[in-house]
């Protein structure tokens, strides 16, 4: 396994592995400059980009810890992750499940070693319903039990392409504005927010510890346009709604189709055009 094979390893809200293909016409084809992607979720867009090697460093960030902390043990500790994974994999029934979920409600887990609260969150995101990463206000993960036959729990071979591509990667547990003090001329930033919602009821759906109001909408075109300013390229995703558009009105606007879940209570999915903003 290489970075040629790499891909994410956890199943993520928004994941952008299903527009790679409608995103490659406006990733830089030019090399230089640093890569940096503020809210990385399952970090789609870098393991793509990893493979051409493009860039001259690279900073992934997020605001949710769990995730950033997964991202490091993979990174730093694959082979003890993999094993701990591999316990999680022979356990696997309702009781330990359900077990395993519990663990947050103790104030002591978020002591517990990073390689534990790691294998914690992948064998949660690949046994639950729907395979997502879905607290509530307490921070207690919630999510019911998948129906699974075969859950893919301990994938060593792509853990271990992931961790080969996070080799010499950054990793910072913060706030996208940051950003704005870590990117100089030349660098590349790639931003994919939680999306603002088609309608009011599509909302408060996959991110209940931080749902992204429209002040953080605002907030995050202040931080593009200063970038812009600072000679960044920036490329962002959002959803086509006039709201956003109005926000990058200043920047080319191109948009893309993807295949949504349309109606949250429903379940039903189909296209749905987002859009792609660029300062290039
Ligand atoms: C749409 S998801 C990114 C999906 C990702 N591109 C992928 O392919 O999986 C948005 C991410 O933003 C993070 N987030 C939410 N609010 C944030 C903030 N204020 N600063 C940084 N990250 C934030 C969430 O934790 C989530 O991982």
């Amino acid at each position: 396994m290489t970075i040629a094979a790499a891909q994410p390893f956890l199943k993520w809200a928004g994941g952008k592995g299903q527009l790679l293909e409608q995103y490659e016409r406006f990733f830089p084809a030019a090399r230089g400059g640093r890569y940096f992607e503020p809210f990385v979720g399952s970090g789609a867009v870098f393991f793509h980009l990893r493979r051409r090697d493009l860039f001259e460093g690279y900073t992934l960030s997020d605001a949710n810890e769990d995730l950033i902390n997964c991202f490091r043990v993979v990174q730093q500790d694959v082979d003890a992750l993999i094993a701990r994974l591999e316990e999680h994999r022979r356990a696997h029934e309702k009781t330990h499940y359900y077990a395993v979920r519990a663990l947050d409600r103790d104030p002591a887990w978020k002591e517990a070693p990073p390689v534990e609260r790691a294998a914690r969150m992948i064998y949660l995101n690949k046994t639950c319903y729907n395979g997502l990463w879905r607290v509530n206000s307490k921070g207690h993960f919630n999510v019911p039990m998948g129906r699974y036959k075969n859950p893919d729990i301990a994938n060593a071979d792509r853990l271990r392409a992931a961790s080969e591509a996070l080799r010499g990667v950054r990793l910072e547990v913060r706030g996208f504005e940051a950003v704005k003090d870590a990117a100089a001329p030349g660098d590349f930033v790639y931003f994919d927010p939680p999306y603002h919602p088609l309608s009011a009821t599509a909302s408060f759906t996959s991110y209940a510890a931080d749902d992204f109001g429209p002040d953080d909408q605002r907030r995050l075109a202040e931080v593009f346009a200063a970038l812009d300013s600072q000679g960044c390229r920036v490329m962002l995703s959002n959803s086509d709604t006039p709201f956003v558009r109005d926000l990058y009105q200043s920047f080319r606007i191109e948009t893309v189709c993807a295949r949504r879940a349309i109606n949250s209570a429903s379940g039903k999915r189909g296209p749905v055009s987002e859009v792609v903003v660029l300062n290039y």
